[in-house]
């Protein structure tokens, strides 16, 4: 099969090779004697790729390897129990190996894909929705009615968040650097869209009435001060990456003086162990694509011998919501 590879830690421009590369067997390297192969369509493309085309990502499999954490396509072959068949439109978590004609995911990572989404929808699904939802539900305790602040909120991760926090009940301020950017939140669904560059800090304040009750922050950097800031009596900061490049340090007198708290939100590594969370966080999104409030948003979109490509848009901050592969037709 056609596939890429991570051929060294050179970086995006000069690490990705395509090539012809055996396909996987239908067990996944997490799950052994079962999971689900899939015939790709679309492959998303995120932040870990581009680091491991660095050697900075947690995970470095022996090189070369296939990249691509999640995929969009057709069922060839079921290996245990699973709520999908062979010949099913499904949307699969696959860890690595996305970025191929044929990939495999676990059973408990790989979902019906509804005809209301498409292959590029699809391959945006898992990762960041997965991700928003663990952000404002398990460790945010959002509850309905609540705004929530989101950083980066034209991205993946904030797209999604976005959609998820609506589809919850809660009022949403977005906070993005540039034009093209503030539409792209304010097609997700943002209530308010301010600048990064701006006073966000008071607007944010004005627009939730004293104080923002949930922030979730993919971005991180210098604006984590002002964030705290931000919040409201009982606020809470979560913490879900540093995209600005530089990892904020808090000054824990904040949280005291004004009731708040920093939680930390890594999904892959806490729902690999649960695959039962993993499974209703499923049920949960399956809910609120049922309802229409989550609809992926798809920004560039590039053949599979273009990888090095969505990786540097993702780089330059140029992509929007989710940058794909379209491997098949
Ligand atoms: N904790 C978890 O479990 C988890 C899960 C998934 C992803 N993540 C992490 O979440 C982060 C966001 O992922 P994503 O897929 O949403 O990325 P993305 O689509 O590229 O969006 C990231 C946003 O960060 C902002 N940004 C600010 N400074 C930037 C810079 N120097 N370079 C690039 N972007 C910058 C940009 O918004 P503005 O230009 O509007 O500022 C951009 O839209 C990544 O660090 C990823 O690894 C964490």
């Amino acid at each position: 099969m056609r596939a890429i590879q991570i051929v060294d830690t050179t970086g995006p421009e000069s690490a990705l090779e395509l090539g012809e590369v055996p396909e996987p067997e239908a067990a996944h390297m997490m799950t052994p004697g079962s999971g689900v192969l899939i015939d790709v369509e679309a492959a998303g493309v995120s932040f870990p790729e581009l680091l491991q085309t660095r050697g900075e990502y947690q995970l470095k499999p022996p090189m070369p390897f296939v990249p691509g954490s999640e995929v969009a396509g057709v069922v060839r072959e079921v290996q245990g129990e699973a709520a999908v068949a062979p010949g099913d439109r499904v949307a699969g978590f696959c860890v690595l190996g996305g970025f191929a004609e044929v990939a495999a995911a676990p059973t408990h990572f790989t979902f019906p894909l509804p005809d209301s989404l498409d292959a590029a929808q699809g391959a945006g699904l898992v990762l960041n929705y997965h991700t928003a939802y663990f952000s404002l539900v398990t460790r945010g305790r959002l509850r309905s009615g609540e705004t929530v602040l989101v950083h980066g909120a034209a991205g993946g991760v904030g797209t999604a968040t976005i959609q998820v926090a609506k589809g919850l009940g809660a009022r949403t301020v977005a906070i993005v650097s540039s034009d093209e950017k503030e539409a792209v939140a304010r097609e997700a669904g943002a209530d308010a869209v301010l600048r990064s560059d701006g006073d966000w800090r008071e607007a944010a304040k004005e627009a939730s009435e004293g104080g923002v009750d949930l922030i979730v922050d993919p971005v991180g950097g210098d604006r984590f001060t002002d964030s705290l800031r931000a919040l409201g009596e009982g606020g809470r900061l979560v913490v879900v990456g540093f995209t600005a490049g530089s990892i904020p340090e808090v000054k824990v007198n904040r949280l005291l003086l004004n009731n708040v708290e920093v939680i930390g939100a890594g999904w892959g590594a806490y729902v690999l162990s649960k695959p039962e969370l993993t499974l209703e966080i499923g049920a949960e999104l399956a809910k609120l694509i049922d309802s229409g409030a989550v609809r992926p948003i798809v920004g560039a979109r590039f053949p599979l011998e273009r990888a090095a490509d969505a990786l540097l848009a993702l780089d330059r901050r140029e992509a929007t919501g989710k940058v794909v592969l379209e491997v098949s037709a």
